[in-house]
């Protein structure tokens, strides 16, 4: 059988030809003469016009009862029809229902809310919507790696469960095989994870950066892209729980060669999937997000903004914008201020450097100020941040006194330390968030809508 995106982009190869395709239902009307089925194959976001009439099949009454959602097999000829909505029909010979569907089939022909297909995320791939989301983030995913491929870095698998907080912000998920309710303690009535299945504390990865800097002080270009796990609590449109990060780590590089990187990797990104998803955008576009190819378009052939925190935080102050979070030198920045940055004054992606050391994590290189380190984030208009990273901190005993500071153990780490003994090199690298570009590319405004099966807080039904 042939794909029906195949019959979309090359049509006249097939032109009063036979074809065979397989699909699904996506609606049947009939008359007692001839009727027209939409059917999908998922190839596509798009549907094919079937054509069947009492005098062309053999099972005529059989096929005008055929319900939404069941597969069918179709032999027929490809009819252009250049006067009609589709470019083309197929007008059957033969159709075969190879599954039937029940009548309480929720995916009805009108359109669905968003927030209705996220509670059933089982289906939803079946809609249009999220037929172009899934295509592109597998086309984004493979254009990555080729990204990453094409300049020889080495993938890295990186550990899921870990013995180590790299961001230090207590966000994990804690897994142990102990019982909990009755845990073994210590004389000093801990919990005594020298008996857990690992002998230790474990949990899910927040990042695999700390071991990725360990095979980037061997291979040199390494990167990583897996899956990563948050225990923060934020009902935002922007987090969840569960979530793919690509991190390349990058030895003998500075924060700016690490800015350089990342905005080639998102300029190939756009560039890629407007080259091989146009049908994709291009629906997007039309329906997610108006004027999306124009701007994407603009953001390949621009250079990114590159600005300090500090130069962030005059620009805010000068904005006399009034902010639900008050803006001073210090803060974190909150996604009010990171879009108004990208969105009011550069409109379009800006990298900010330098942050105040005390917001940032313990392996960020200390500037010569002693105040700040070399950390850039990517700030995008529509998303917010959608890279963390910076120069790491290769000083032995730099590093040691900011894990002091910062109430780390140096034994916990050793791994790590001795890195900085052995060959030590600068080095730099960063986190792309995968859901954050693939809502960047598609305009979704909603995490819950790229992720296949979302895991947020309170929500993981599948
Ligand atoms: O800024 P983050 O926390 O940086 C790190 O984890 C570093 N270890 C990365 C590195 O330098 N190798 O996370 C990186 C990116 C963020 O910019 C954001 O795009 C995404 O990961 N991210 C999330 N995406 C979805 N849900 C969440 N809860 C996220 N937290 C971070
Ligand atoms: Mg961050």
């Amino acid at each position: 059988d042939i794909q029906i995106r195949e019959l979309y982009r090359n049509t006249d190869a097939y032109a009063d030809k036979e074809v065979l395709i397989r699909g699904w239902v996506r609606t049947n009307r009939s008359s007692n003469k001839f009727g027209f089925i939409e059917l999908n194959d998922g190839s596509f976001f798009k549907s094919v016009q079937i054509v069947y009439e009492q005098d062309g099949i053999e099972n005529f009454d059989k096929i005008a009862k055929a319900p939404i959602a069941a597969a069918l097999m179709v032999r027929g000829t490809l009819v252009r029809t250049p006067e009609a909505k589709q470019p083309f029909e197929i007008k059957a010979k033969e159709v075969v229902i190879e599954a039937g569907a029940d009548a309480d089939y929720p995916l009805q022909k009108k359109r669905h809310s968003l927030e209705f297909l996220r509670e059933i995320a089982h289906l939803r791939p079946r809609s249009n919507t999220f037929s172009a989301v899934f295509r592109v983030r597998s086309l984004v995913a493979y254009a990555i790696h080729q990204f990453f491929q094409e300049q020889n870095f080495v993938y890295v698998h990186t550990p899921i469960v870990t013995g180590s907080d790299c961001e230090g912000a207590g966000e994990m998920f804690r897994i142990t095989t102990l019982d909990m309710e009755n845990p073994p303690r210590t004389e000093d009535g801990k919990i005594d994870y020298s008996q857990d299945f690992f002998g230790k504390e474990t949990s899910l990865t927040v990042s695999g950066q700390l071991e990725a800097e360990t095979f980037a002080l061997a291979f040199r270009n390494v990167y990583t892209f897996g899956p990563t796990f948050r225990a923060e609590n934020s009902n935002t449109a922007r987090h969840a729980s569960e979530f793919w990060m690509i991190e390349p780590e990058v030895a003998f590089a500075d924060l700016t060669d690490n800015m350089d990187l990342a905005e080639a990797m998102i300029k190939y990104i756009i560039h890629y999937v407007l080259e091989n998803a146009p049908e994709e955008m291009e629906f997007f576009n039309s329906f997610v997000d108006k004027g999306l190819i124009d701007r994407l378009t603009n953001i390949i052939s621009n250079d990114f903004a590159r600005i300090s925190y500090t130069e962030a935080v005059d620009l805010l102050l000068q904005s006399g914008k009034e902010f639900q979070y008050p803006v001073e030198w210090g803060i974190d920045l909150q996604t009010e201020h990171e879009r108004y940055i990208t969105e009011e004054i550069f409109k379009k992606p800006v990298f900010v450097t330098d942050y105040p050391k005390e917001i940032k994590a313990f392996y960020m290189r200390l500037n010569d100020d002693n105040k700040t380190v070399a950390a850039c984030d990517l700030l995008v208009p529509g998303v917010g941040e959608i890279i963390g990273g910076s120069q790491r901190e290769e000083r032995y005993d730099v590093l040691v006194a900011r894990m002091k500071e910062l109430g780390l153990k140096e034994e916990d780490y050793w791994w790590y330390m001795d890195l900085r003994k052995y060959g030590g090199v600068k080095h730099a690298g960063y986190g792309l968030g995968f859901e954050r570009i693939i809502m960047y590319v598609t305009g979704m405004g909603n995490i819950r809508d790229v992720l296949p099966f979302p895991r947020t807080p309170k929500t993981a039904e599948f």
